[in-house]
């Protein structure tokens, strides 16, 4: 038996470049893992089977990426067996915080060390990249400055440890990440060079500072997500502190230095008796 976690990811900065000839974006992020996780459990079987304790996510079946990372990799590395795998699901889904590219990437993590492949690190990616844009950060971690089109990863260290107050509102938007894209304007577009400023912080053991964490979906996140503005000028009130949208939205995220714990659980607190639905964690070291 294989025990994974998948982690979720926060985007400290996204900006985003332009578009390219093949439809996709090139963008600059800084990436950076958090402790919320989901957990993926894999046992030897004849056949691939899937099992979630998520009905939503069970009722996609094989449009699940659990599904396309498994049959990827059985596929790409012409392997017989099957696997049975159990996930166990608990990032918000759809929320920005790359859920379900993290699930993918545990999976090929998983069914690799199951199956006893000796995939190099390169190989791996590849496959990531096929699954996904945020796929190939999420094999690794805990943080790096992600660009192209989410497949040229330069690792970071963690940003200093942090509480993370996060607000994950529900919002029902099919093909989500790319209505969000769609609705970026000429002004939104960036050169990406406050990720590279937020890089140099970090390299020098630095805290983020709120003008350093910047979204370039955040107008288009307040357009489409009808509410979401006034959520995160709440947050902000609150907290004493900015708070930023991480991916394409809606979650919404504020950072507070380890010290700081009792303020963040204060927010976390104030925001849940508000009727928020807001949680914390911590970043990934
Ligand atoms: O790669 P992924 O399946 O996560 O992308 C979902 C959608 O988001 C794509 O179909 C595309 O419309 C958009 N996208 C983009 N540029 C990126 C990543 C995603 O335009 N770098």
């Amino acid at each position: 038996m294989i025990t994974e976690h998948a982690y979720a990811k926060l985007n400290l900065s996204l900006e985003v470049l332009g578009q390219r000839a093949d439809g996709y974006h090139d963008l600059v992020s800084v990436m950076q893992l958090i402790e919320l996780h989901d957990t993926l459990v894999f046992n030897r079987a004849d056949e691939l089977e899937v099992e979630c304790d998520d009905a939503d996510l069970a009722a996609v079946k094989e449009a699940n990426l659990v599904w396309r990372a498994a049959r990827l990799l059985q596929d790409s590395a012409g392997v017989r067996a099957g696997a049975r795998i159990v996930l166990w699901k608990r990032i918000p889904m759809s929320a920005g915080m790359g859920g379900g590219s993290s699930d993918a990437a545990a999976t090929l993590r998983g069914l690799a060390r199951l199956w006893g492949l000796k995939l190099r690190a390169d190989e791996m990616h590849y496959l990531a990249a096929l699954l996904g844009s945020d796929v190939p950060f999420l094999l690794g971690g805990p943080a790096a400055l992600v660009e192209g089109r989410g497949e040229i990863i330069t690792a970071l260290s963690s940003i200093p440890p942090a509480w993370v107050v996060l607000v994950c509102p529900s919002y029902n938007l099919p093909n989500k990440t790319r209505q969000l894209y769609a609705n970026l304007e000429p002004g939104d577009m960036a050169n990406g060079d406050r990720a590279r400023r937020l890089v140099a912080a970090i390299s020098k053991g630095k805290f983020p500072t709120p003008d350093m964490l910047h979204n370039a979906f955040e107008r288009a996140a307040h357009k489409v997500f009808e509410g979401l503005e006034e959520v995160q000028k709440r947050m902000s009130e609150v907290g004493g502190r900015a708070a930023h949208l991480s991916g394409s939205g809606p979650t919404l995220y504020t950072l507070f230095p380890e010290a700081q714990e009792s303020q963040a659980r204060k927010l976390c607190n104030t925001l849940q008796a508000e009727g928020l639905p807001a949680a914390i964690t911590r970043t990934v070291t």
